[in-house]
């Protein structure tokens, strides 16, 4: 198909890609429009997905304005541009205006959502799983002291399979009658498992348990809308798969179930309706969320589905070509339901941090590609591998020959 136009500085507009995931010509076009460190084969892009160029250059331009302007920006063309870009930011996520609000991240969205539901009684339980986020397992920790909730923490099965997983969750809850509240991370940052999340918000809800889920890596990573969800409580980031400034995310409250989650006890009188109430940020990075539109319209261009297939594509490239090298484990699932761009490997055996933190550091110093260890999976600690859209199957397979000579 056509390269794409948008390599250059412009916001130009392709049309929406149909491009195959291993059209070359067409991503290499994409990986033109990102400015990235080409010294070190980078595949550790789950921190935070860096703007492309064109992004990049408007978030620049508008950081001036706003410096320049100063509250007389702020103070009368701030409303309309916060309401256009969660006007366009719905449209995306195929949610109402009022079920969202703009956030620093996941992490604001969710604490929001943890620290205000206001439905737990004394003596009921809360639910984590040890491939959650622990910040957010931190949370529902506190979550449940304050209602004087227990908290039941699980450990998701290594290897998982897609029933397995729904049929594990549904054990969890028929075993633990008083979990009242599940948190669940669509996409752990620990293995890039992806869990069938609206198979088991459905599931949870038939037994009266409310999900809160943890989408910070999956929307931009993985295809969906809301409705493939089906979670009335979703945290989402913006700034790692929907390739925004750092210090954007989103807060999704299903319309009916705004009264289930206080306000954040900081929240103006205005705000106490609204989900923007649940999450008080004071002043915020005005050019960030001035971005957040032209963030989106590059995420479009390329095409969510058509990313997503990319991302499965590079990652599946490496798999092949190294599950079942000896003493080589591969943590994440091959099914395409359960993983996108990030899958994590370990030595058998070798579960300890310093472990991982060595394989990922021979992995630099050997090979010079850059990953990083990850902890906190109950089966033991592990290398987080993370191709980006500007990664070509030329850096997945230079991975693949450093694991054929770590093997041996
Ligand atoms: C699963 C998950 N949840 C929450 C967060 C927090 O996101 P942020 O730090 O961008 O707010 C992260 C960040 O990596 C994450 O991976």
């Amino acid at each position: 198909m056509a390269a794409p136009s948008f390599a250059g500085a412009a916001l130009a507009a392709p049309s929406p890609s149909s491009a195959g995931a291993d059209d070359e010509a067409y991503w290499r076009e994409v990986a033109r429009a990102y400015d990235v460190k080409t010294d070190i084969i980078n595949l550790e892009n789950g921190y935070w997905g860096v703007m492309a160029r064109p992004v990049a250059e408007r978030y620049l331009e508008n950081v001036k304005r706003v410096n320049h302007d100063n509250s007389f920006y702020a103070r009368r063309s701030w409303g309309d541009d916060y309401r256009s870009a969660i006007a366009q930011l719905a449209a995306a996520l195929g949610a109402r205006e009022d079920e969202i609000a703009i956030t620093r991240g996941a992490t604001e969205a969710l604490k929001g959502l943890i620290a205000g539901y206001n439905k737990l009684e004394a003596g009921q339980a809360v639910m984590v799983a040890d491939l959650d986020y622990p910040e957010m397992i931190a949370m529902m920790e506190w979550r449940a002291a304050k209602s004087g909730c227990e908290i039941v923490k699980i450990s998701i099965p290594e290897p998982s399979t897609h029933d397995g997983l729904i049929a594990f969750y549904k054990k969890a809850l028929i075993d633990n009658p008083s979990v009242k509240l599940l948190l669940l991370t669509h996409i752990s940052n620990r293995t890039g498992l992806a869990i069938p999340v609206k198979e088991i918000v459905a599931m949870a809800r038939a037994k009266g348990v409310d999900c809160i889920v943890d989408a910070a890596h999956s929307w931009g990573q993985m295809d969906f809308i809301a409705d493939d969800i089906g979670a009335d409580f979703v945290g989402y980031n913006l700034h790692k798969w929907i390739g925004a400034p750092i210090g954007a995310g989103m807060i999704y409250i299903r319309k009916g179930r705004l009264d289930d989650i206080s306000p954040d006890p900081g929240a103006p009188d205005y705000d106490q309706g609204r989900v923007a109430g649940r999450i008080h940020t004071g002043t915020v990075d005005f050019a960030a969320v001035l971005t957040l539109p032209d963030a989106l319209k590059f995420h479009n261009e390329v095409g969510p589905a058509a990313k997503a297939a990319r991302f499965s594509y590079l990652r599946d490239l490496w798999v092949k070509e190294t599950r079942g090298l000896p003493g080589l484990q591969i943590l994440t699932p091959d099914d395409p339901r359960l993983h996108a761009a990030i899958t994590s490997i370990r030595m058998e055996g070798k579960t300890t941090p310093e472990d991982n933190i060595a394989l990922s550091k021979r992995l630099f110093e050997e090979f010079n590609i850059f990953t990083v260890h990850r902890v906190g999976v109950a089966a033991g600690a592990c290398v987080r591998v993370t191709p980006s859209l500007y990664n070509s199957p030329d850096d997945v397979m230079a991975l693949v020959k450093a694991l054929r000579v770590i093997c041996g």
